[in-house]
């Protein structure tokens, strides 16, 4: 019998993990969970005598991908997979996916929310402002820019994306206005929110010439990953410009230092949360584990990142 490990620092809502471990037994596979664990020792434990892996955020090193034995297939139950060390584990053979697109509505709805909090002044009760006919910029129009889009025009927000990645048609076709550099995203929008993945080519990408470029009032979202921003830069342009302001579900490598000098400038999520709903702990738990089966039973490899 194949065994997979849930190994879930953060862990799924309940009604999550019955409904993984349900639908592996059913599939004749033993689901065993760790959850909530503390020291990395504890999924070194776990990790050694399983035949697949299911994580979240959870960091899959070379040293846990060592450990694992028996490792077949590690699904990262979510978009982003800079968690998974993808050379080791194609140097083992073990296939590792993702599930996009699963939890792409809870991180638009989040950091929609984060916008219109700011517009509102974190609640102050004090005068705010609208988002209507305000310039949203989507950096990437990938699952998670599509919902923001859906959910920015019902607000009646003016939309342009740049995605390098799509022909304008693929972004015209949902009414967005597509802009081809991503110099042109910033001047252009008040508000810009972050939908790129953390890797050698945007670590450190949002800097201090993009975000100082932006119009007045501007403000940053960040639902994406913190590598991705030059804090330094950051930390310029709002030393600079007081009218600049940046929400985050990641919490900053200098958290002290927008502590101290931009206090009602900034909101940071306490732990990453973009994604931790009931709906989608659900859709991206019940996606990874049909992976693991669709994988054992039919050698489906289909979202396969590596
Ligand atoms: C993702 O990449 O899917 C999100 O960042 C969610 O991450 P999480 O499952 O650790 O909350």
């Amino acid at each position: 019998m194949k065994k997979v490990l849930l190994a879930t620092e953060k862990p799924f809502s309940k009604e999550a993990s019955d409904e993984i471990v349900k639908i592996g037994k059913n599939a004749g596979l033993d689901v065993v969970l760790l959850e909530k664990y503390s020291s990395k020792d504890e999924l070194l434990n776990a990790v050694s005598d399983v035949n697949a892996m299911i994580i979240r955020s959870d960091v899959a090193d070379r040293e846990v991908i060592e450990c694992g034995k028996n490792l077949e297939i590690i699904v990262r139950a979510g978009a982003g997979y800079d968690n998974i060390d993808l050379k080791v584990a194609t140097e083992k053979n073990i296939i590792a996916m993702n599930t996009p697109g699963q939890n792409s509505n809870a991180v638009a709805e989040l950091a929609f929310g984060m916008m219109v909090m700011v517009a509102r002044g974190n609640y102050d009760g004090k005068t705010g402002t609208e988002l209507r006919e305000k310039n949203l910029g989507l950096h990437a129009y990938g699952n998670v820019g599509k919902y923001m889009a859906k959910i920015a025009k019902g607000f009646g927000m003016n939309v342009f994306a740049f995605d390098p990645f799509l022909k304008d048609e693929q972004i015209e076709v949902d009414g967005i206005t597509p802009v081809h550099s991503v110099e042109e995203l910033y001047e252009k929008c008040q508000y810009i929110s972050l939908h790129i993945p953390a890797n050698e080519k945007t670590k450190k990408s949002i800097n201090y010439s993009l975000i100082s470029s932006m119009p007045a009032n501007a403000v940053l979202v960040n639902t994406a990953r913190k590598e991705v921003i030059d804090e330094e830069g950051l930390l310029k342009v709002m030393a600079e410009r007081k009218d600049v302001k940046y929400v985050s579900d990641i919490i900053p490598d200098n958290f002290n230092l927008f502590e101290e000098n931009f206090k009602g400038r900034f909101f940071f999520t306490p732990k990453k949360m973009g994604a931790q709903t009931e709906e989608a702990n659900v859709n991206a738990g019940v996606a990874a584990i049909n992976q693991i089966i669709d994988f054992f039973e039919k050698g489906d490899i289909k979202y396969k990142v590596n």
